[in-house]
């Protein structure tokens, strides 16, 4: 091995303290596990004590750590390239682009690759300004995540008073942009208390109000997750996503799908195909790389997309090793891992909710593929938030050998979603891990 590698690998606790003191991290719940190994589903840490891994480490692991075939086109690449600047093409790139153009929705076709989800979701606001120059203001959901770049920050809900004490994205608002934001149907919480139908119809009707009344000339966009990941996994139900839809149309302007989680994750490549409703724009990140870095939007024929002329530049911005593992990832999804991905997913939603009965403080399980979230309250009918309780489970899960995620605005989901090649033993050993910890907390 490299003698700098092993230095690096054999840094003791104390040596990880000092060389820590020079180090900054901007986001995410430190103080977990140090990382330092991994295979399939399954991680060690320094003091190598074993994890199953159900963040898929910011969600974007689908292959799990280590994949063989991944490290194998990793190390066939790097023999001839590894960084190519963003104006040289290569093979790579043009193959890239015509598969993610294939298997998008038929009237979206062509990509542009960038850097990383926020940056992504930028590209896609400039490609709405592109086409309906007229416009400045985007309407995003309340409660929607869209990354924590100057453009993006204030779409996200780290930037309002849900987070708690108006903490992160809110400290920049003197350079980050306005949002205009619409109610999210969060259909098990529901403030109304009007049946699903009528409170879907009611958040139509203030989209519809927000985009006749609520912006200063033409909305440049409406930019939605059609499920709201960050927000607590909320799968947002297939009428208003139609309706927002035609809301776009007759007001002429785009509709743009953040699928920067659900990308095959919901165990089908697009969430256009999911929910039927296709969007002008789709923004790609995450997972997409293949477990390495990048990002993407996919735009329809009938827009106008980039020009040459520096409208959109990054130095990272074509890959050549991320588009390889994307690409071979791709082949892996179309040869079992996405339904693997329906399967196992269905499977640990329905052993979730059967244990409904034993904790009714499981107060609801919102589940499409292995994007899968729990979401803890003190009684069904009240339907309070325990975070605390849920910050106990997750920690009680780290001692039990599973890393679960956690997220919602109220900081009570619980979030299961592995690698997609999760296989049945191992989604058994989670459902045990996960009610071990839940019983921990909540009956003992
Ligand atoms: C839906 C969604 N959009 C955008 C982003 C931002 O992506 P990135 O962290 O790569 O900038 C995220 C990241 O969690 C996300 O979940």
């Amino acid at each position: 091995m490299d003698p700098l590698l092993q230095q690096i690998y054999s840094m003791d606790k104390a040596r990880m303290e000092q060389c820590g003191k020079h180090l900054m991290v901007g986001g995410g719940t430190r103080g977990g596990p140090v990382l330092q190994r991994g295979k399939g589903v399954r991680v060690w840490d320094a003091d190598g004590r074993e994890y199953i891994d159900c963040t898929s480490q910011g969600w974007a692991l689908y292959l799990g750590y280590a994949h063989d075939d991944i490290n194998r086109v990793i190390r066939e690449h790097i023999e001839s390239m590894t960084h190519v600047h963003q104006p040289f093409d290569t093979k790579v790139r043009f193959y890239l682009a015509e598969k993610l153009a294939s298997l998008a929705p038929d009237n979206l076709n062509r990509v542009s690759f960038t850097v990383g989800g926020g940056p992504a979701v930028e590209a896609a606001m400039k490609i709405c300004i592109k086409n309906l120059p007229a416009a400045r203001d985007f309407v995003c959901l309340y409660d929607s995540y869209h990354g924590t770049t100057l453009g993006t920050m204030g779409a996200s809900w780290v930037s309002t008073r849900s987070s708690g004490k108006y903490v992160g994205g809110s400290r920049f608002l003197p350079l980050t942009r306005p949002f205009i934001r619409i109610p999210n149907p969060d259909t098990y919480r529901n403030p109304f208390g009007v049946d699903t139908e009528t409170y879907i119809d009611m958040c139509l009707t203030m989209a519809r109000e927000t985009l006749e009344r609520g912006i200063a000339g033409k909305p440049a966009g409406v930019i939605v997750e059609p499920i709201q990941a960050s927000a607590g996994q909320l799968i947002l139900p297939k009428p208003y996503l139609e309706g927002l839809r035609r809301l776009c149309d007759e007001y002429q302007t785009l509709l743009v799908f953040d699928e920067i989680q659900t990308f095959a994750r919901i165990g089908e490549m697009f969430a256009a195909d999911y929910f039927g409703v296709t969007p002008d724009i789709i923004v790609l990140g995450k997972a997409i790389g293949g477990s390495l870095p990048l990002a993407a939007i996919i735009v329809s024929d009938r827009l106008e997309g980039f020009a040459g002329d520096v409208e959109e530049l990054h130095t990272f911005a074509s890959p050549t090793l991320s588009m390889v593992t994307g690409a071979k990832m791709i082949e892996l999804l179309e040869n079992g891992v996405l339904e693997n991905c329906r399967r196992r997913g269905r499977y640990i939603g329905d052993q979730v909710r059967s244990m409904m009965a034993e904790f009714p403080e499981i107060g609801d399980v919102r589940q499409a593929g292995l994007h899968i979230g729990i979401e803890f309250v003190k009684d069904p009918a009240g339907k309070q938030p325990i975070p605390a309780e849920t910050v106990a489970i997750r920690d009680a899960g780290v001692r039990n050998g599973a890393i679960f995620g956690l997220g919602g605005v109220r900081r009570n989901v619980l979030k299961i979603k592995p690698p997609l090649i999760i296989n049945q033993q191992e989604c058994d050993e989670v459902l045990d891990k996960f009610r071990q910890s839940v019983r921990q907390v909540l009956r003992q």
